[in-house]
């Protein structure tokens, strides 16, 4: 195993005040009916500081005078088990191979867990991401604390932001995955915008994607995919993807694979007659200046705030030159009068998750961007059957989002391979 989630649990350990220490739980096996289960995903943070993928895993890293070290506890190796589910590391592998300085049994964590934090002065976990969890921290704590009544009282505190802030900024091995993932993803959306035909269904489509992703290594999508024709662009979270394919809608598609653990995020919207209507186009290219517009103020010296209010902007004067919003720009855009057509922000951090850890506000000031971050940009338009608009613009329903790394001079766009000019986009569907 790489030395990496190593070295990632020493950078935590060293963010950590002297004298504490902080757990953070893996993930359990979900069941989806009956004893079938989902396939066993580990927790991204979990995952970020061990590459482990034992289900009911714990790990817990520890700050003494400076000196870090990190211990593990993993399911028991036992023969009837890993003979219908597969391969246990125990404790002896999780440190000959995992590199941790002690491993336990995990159904020894409630006598063994407590002697750990014994004598800590401030023990970090991540509040209420993991059900039951909470419970079990202070039972830790108040055995650790019974083993020794004269010894000081033990502090609690979330250490859901230590660990968020070291994930949102990338390191060069997460760099070269998140790549991959994108152009996996880029090839996928254009292998659908060559594929789709009028009468085909929307599960068809999410259907290829998840084919075209597995082929290359990414076997599961890193989020549901949304696969929308028409006016279903306009249910932002549309995931019933099992509608026909109308000749004269466009088809928004949000997918994205997960590569090695890592996500990728990118919508397209394309035409499903492989043509832009007059009034398709209109509305697209004011998406497309606001993607673009937005994706410039990806920057070091910019915030989080720099490509929303672009976009915005962008946004309501295109929305009042096809006479869809009525009056000044500026006072519209000051009223927010934008949106009842764009009703979600710009973008989020991208990383193990999708929606990944990582605050978006720093010392009571929006984030600022700096190198190895990763955010979508994801501006769109959505006018729904009932909006109070002229019958020509109903029911349609554009997004247009790329995955985009700020750099030191600027930003690289990893989701650039797919085209998203209205032009290219006729041009592969021909
Ligand atoms: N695909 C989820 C999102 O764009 O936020
Ligand atoms: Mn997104
Ligand atoms: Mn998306």
């Amino acid at each position: 195993m790489s030395k990496v989630y190593q070295k990632r649990r020493h950078i935590l350990g060293n963010l950590l005040p002297i004298n504490s220490t902080i757990i953070i739980p893996g993930a359990d096996l979900k069941y989806r009916n009956a004893d079938s289960s989902y396939n066993f995903r580990q927790d991204s943070s979990f995952y970020y500081l061990s590459g482990f993928c034992e289900a009911d895993s714990t790990m817990l890293i520890v700050n003494t005078n400076g000196v870090i070290t990190s211990s593990v506890f993993v399911p028991r190796k036992d023969k009837l088990k890993e003979i219908w589910d597969g391969y246990r590391e125990g404790p002896e592998g999780a440190k000959e191979n995992y590199f941790f300085d002690n491993a336990f049994n995990n159904d020894e964590i409630n006598s063994e867990l407590p002697n750990l934090i014994q004598g800590m002065d401030k023990v970090f976990y991540p509040f209420g991401k993991k059900d039951g969890f909470d419970q079990l921290v202070i039972n830790w704590m108040k055995t650790a604390g019974t083993k020794d009544r004269h010894s000081k009282a033990i502090d609690i505190a979330d250490g859901s932001s230590l660990i968020g802030n070291l994930r949102l900024i990338k390191d060069s091995e997460e760099i070269e995955i998140m790549k991959q993932a994108a152009e996996i993803s880029a090839e996928a959306h254009m292998e659908a915008m060559k594929t789709v035909k009028p009468g085909m269904n929307e599960q068809s489509i999410e259907a290829l994607y998840l084919y075209e992703f597995a082929k290359k290594g990414g076997r599961f999508a890193a989020y549901t995919s949304i696969v929308a024709g028409g006016h279903n662009a306009c249910v932002l979270h549309y995931v019933e993807n099992n509608q026909e394919l109308n000749e004269s809608d466009l088809l928004l598609v949000d997918a994205g694979c997960e590569y090695e653990m890592y996500a990728s995020d990118i919508t397209r919207t394309f035409p499903i007659s492989g043509k832009f209507s007059e009034e398709q186009l209109a509305v697209y290219n004011v998406v497309l200046e606001a993607l673009r517009t937005a994706t410039d103020c990806v920057k070091i010296g910019n915030n989080i705030m720099d490509p929303q209010i672009a976009s915005e902007k962008v946004i309501t004067k295109g929305l009042v030159d096809l006479g869809i919003l009525k009056g000044d720009v500026d006072d519209l855009h000051q009223k927010g009068a934008f949106k009842d057509f764009y009703m979600h922000k710009i973008g989020h951090w991208l990383g193990l998750d999708v929606h990944d850890a990582g605050d978006y506000m720093e010392n009571n000031e929006h984030m600022g961007f700096k190198p190895g971050m990763i955010t979508t940009v994801e501006p769109g338009i959505y006018i729904s059957k009932d909006a109070d608009v002229d019958d020509k613009w109903k029911g349609i329903g554009i997004r247009i989002e790329d995955d985009i790394l700020v750099t030191e001079s600027g930003n690289f766009n990893l989701t650039s391979k797919v085209p998203s000019d209205p032009k290219e986009i006729e041009a592969l569907m021909a």
